[in-house]
């Protein structure tokens, strides 16, 4: 695992946007995994930037979001669709058709997981996997627990992880308790890994991402035992490392 500690935030977003860009320029119709939260906003920032200045094309990106609140469409506020659309994809000049991300309000949820799975594969599989962590350890949706899935699926988001992402929510009681996941098997099969961390609240999980163990109760800890991740944090979030 690499490991890149910078001052702040900006310069986090900057150094992951850099390393993006570097990637899609060698691999010009790569697949990437998206993720969304706080923490990857001030790289799709940069990212907008450099896609205007035409340092980077992503005419032939494809895309697969990790996540998507189970309930929300795409067009309600808070859905990860309208996130990545207002923060990301209307400001560069990817092909909406190439961005794919959960249907939350699909009436099959069993066959949108497998259609998602396939999908991804059918795309060759994900070439570069963007992570944000959640302090609990999770990545993507994938919660502690004593047991992790291996494919996409419905996952219960545990009220730590509720509370965390109610700021985006009138209040904790809105967020919804589910989500469609992408699981820790496709993650785990991304040829290039990148996580980010921002703040304080990230230390203790960052400090335990590095333990050298593995435990399913820390989601992130898999990610010990791939052979490319680098993980990226500002000095807060790497405050116990
Ligand atoms: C989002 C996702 C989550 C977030 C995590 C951290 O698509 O999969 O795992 O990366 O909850 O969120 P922030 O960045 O808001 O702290």
């Amino acid at each position: 695992m690499e490991v890149y500690v910078f001052n702040n935030y900006d310069e986090i977003s900057n150094f992951a946007a850099k390393m993006l860009v570097n990637f899609i320029n060698e691999k010009p119709d790569c697949v990437l995994g998206l993720a969304t939260g706080e923490t990857p906003v001030g790289m799709y920032k940069k990212l907008i930037e450099y896609n205007r200045e035409k340092i980077v094309d992503f005419s032939k990106v494809k895309s697969f979001n990790l996540d998507e609140y189970r309930g929300l469409s795409g067009s309600h506020p808070q859905s990860y669709r309208y996130f990545m659309n207002e923060n990301f994809f209307d400001h560069i000049n990817i092909d909406k058709r190439n961005t794919f991300i959960p249907d939350g309000t699909c009436e099959d949820v069993e066959k949108e997981c497998s259609d998602y799975e396939d999908k991804i594969n059918e795309a060759g599989g994900i070439d570069f996997q963007i992570l944000g962590i959640g302090s609990n350890g999770h990545i993507g949706f994938n919660e502690p627990s004593s047991e992790l899935y291996v494919y996409t699926h419905l996952a219960s988001l545990t009220e730590e992880t509720r509370k965390a992402n109610s700021r985006f929510f009138k209040n904790v009681e809105e967020v919804p308790d589910k989500a469609i996941t992408v699981g820790i098997g496709q993650i785990m099969k991304a040829r290039r890994i990148v996580l980010l961390a921002s703040g304080s609240n990230k230390a203790d999980i960052i400090g335990k991402l590095l333990n050298g163990k593995i435990s399913t109760e820390n989601p992130s800890s898999m990610l010990e035992v791939h052979p490319s991740v680098a993980v990226i944090v500002d000095k807060e979030a790497a405050a116990i490392l």
